[in-house]
């Protein structure tokens, strides 16, 4: 077989015109809910969980410009990534874009790797979920028995360590249940992912309008405890400091947790098949579910370190234990109920992308046809990867513990904006007439900016992810020489020319 294969890329017009052809989801998406989903993606764990540590471990209250340099991140990853959608507005998001400019390799690897980014993301916020759910139960003296309340392991010093605990339950049920949800349908699934997101956004700003009257300001100085920076590279130390591991903190290292929670606007990309006017739309509601997450993250974390000094935020659930900790417990249970109520949402997008991602494979013959794109009669979802989906993800989320899971999403997520950025500049070279209802600005200067505030942001992670990253992406290496490359559909077309 050819190399070249490694190498062919699907063309732009091949893609338009396969939208057109038979087996496709429904268009039912509109710009509010498009951007509900965008929303409904990002406020989430992140915010509500991972917050309070990285502020009260990493950053301090510079935690506020992390998420202004997470924010910034994104909304270049964003610009490239609305060109795109709006280019070719199909399911399949940064794989359909790495296959029309780099080629099926690139592909496969960027599908695999959002594939992880999705499903251990997922994981992440079950796990997040999880602990919300019981800090609610927790109010009415209700508790789950220490052998399934939390993952078996939890990630210490460089090391996991037995929790005692076999399972984190209450994280595998709401797995199950959200999987079910999705398998009847995207349709009452946008409902019931609109009226949980309006909760959130009530949450986050009732946090935030609450919680400025009891602002002291003195609690913001020190700024910037950690240092301005936080650079390691491989696990060496480049620039500011390290904690006791060895990990890196400070501002830049802070940015790069939190940047956990941004992810999930890419997942509107995802959607364009489903879109009823995906060029217009899809940018559109991109751009807007960042920009209304940016300004309410900034000001949720000003009004938390602002409220409770940082060494003394609750690391675990920061955010609502900072209104307990002001006298005001009842701010406290609704906090942790919405909480509940949003994460429960960011859990359907993400699990609703993953399978996505496969259909989208599939079609292309790089992962089995039978199961991945089989789209149910009556329901018309990509039901059977879905279940599929939904086991792995119950699996993670009840065994690992949501900082080794949170680290290795924000890496898989880093990597796939590189090369979205990437493709951004290719595909202006290789297609420069091509349609583009979307231009995004300033090019080539965002998508390098894309390209080098993610790569700093990878090497601000503890250097264990790398490895793992690796491990992972080598694992989809074997499946797709095993199997991708043989049933690929471009791959039998290359085969066939005369
Ligand atoms: N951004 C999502 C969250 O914070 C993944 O939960």
């Amino acid at each position: 077989m050819s190399n070249n294969q490694l190498f062919a890329k699907k063309s732009l017009k091949g893609l338009l015109d396969e939208m057109a052809g038979d087996n496709r989801l429904k268009r039912v998406l509109g710009p509010v809910a498009l951007t509900s989903l965008g929303v409904g993606a990002v406020i989430g764990a992140g915010i509500f969980v991972a917050t309070g540590s990285a502020a009260h471990n990493v950053a301090g209250p510079a935690l506020m410009l992390s998420y202004v340099v997470a924010g910034l991140t994104c909304i270049f990853a964003a610009l490239c990534y609305a060109e795109f959608a709006s280019m070719a507005p199909v399911a399949g998001s940064a794989y359909t874009y790495a296959y029309t400019t780099m080629g099926e390799l690139f592909a496969w690897i960027i599908g695999w790797d959002l594939v992880l980014e999705y499903a251990v993301g997922a994981a992440t916020v079950a796990n997040g979920w999880s602990g919300y759910f019981q800090s609610v139960l927790a109010k009415f003296d209700i508790h789950f028995p220490a052998f399934c309340n939390q993952a078996a392991v939890i990630y210490k010093d460089g090391a996991f360590v037995a929790t005692g605990s076999w399972f984190n339950l209450p994280a595998v049920a709401v797995t199950i249940l959200v999987t079910l949800v999705l398998v009847k349908g995207i349709s009452e699934s946008a409902n019931f992912n609109a009226l949980m997101v309006a909760l959130k956004v009530v949450a986050v700003l009732f946090v935030i309008m609450v919680g400025a009257f009891y602002v002291h300001p003195e609690n913001w100085t020190p700024f910037a405890p950690y240092g301005w920076t936080g650079l390691s590279f491989f696990g060496i130390p480049v620039m500011g400091q390290t904690n006791q591991g060895g990990e890196p903190v400070g501002m830049l290292a802070g940015a790069a947790i939190i940047f956990f929670a941004y992810i999930g606007f890419d997942s509107v990309s995802t959607h364009a098949e489903e879109a009823k006017n995906p060029q217009r739309d899809v940018p559109i509601a991109i751009m807007a579910s960042l920009a209304i997450c940016t300004v309410l993250y900034v000001a949720v974390v000003a009004v938390l370190t602002g409220m409770v000094k940082y060494d003394q935020i609750d690391a675990n659930a920061g955010v609502s234990s900072a209104f307990k900790t002001a006298g005001l417990p009842w701010a406290e249970f609704i906090i942790a109920a919405a909480g509940v109520a949003g994460i429960t949402s960011v859990l359907l997008v993400m699990m609703l992308s993953a399978p996505r991602v496969f259909l989208a494979m599939a079609r292309d013959g790089l992962v089995p046809k039978k199961f991945f794109s089989d789209v149910h009669p009556k329901f018309q979802t990509p039901w059977k990867s879905t279940l599929l989906i939904g086991a792995f993800v119950s699996v993670l989320a009840g065994f690992l513990p949501i900082d080794a899971l949170l680290h290795l999403t924000n890496i898989g997520t880093l990597f796939a904006f590189v090369i979205v950025c990437a493709a951004v500049l290719i595909m202006r070279k290789t297609n420069p007439d091509a349609e583009r209802p979307f231009r995004c600005p300033l090019v080539p200067l965002i998508p390098l900016l894309g390209i080098g505030a993610c790569l700093m942001l990878m090497f601000s992670l503890p250097a264990a992810n790398w490895w793992r990253l690796i491990a992972w992406l080598a694992l989809g290496l074997v499946i797709y020489f095993c199997y991708g490359r043989h049933h690929s559909v471009l791959g039998k077309e290359l085969r066939e020319a005369p």
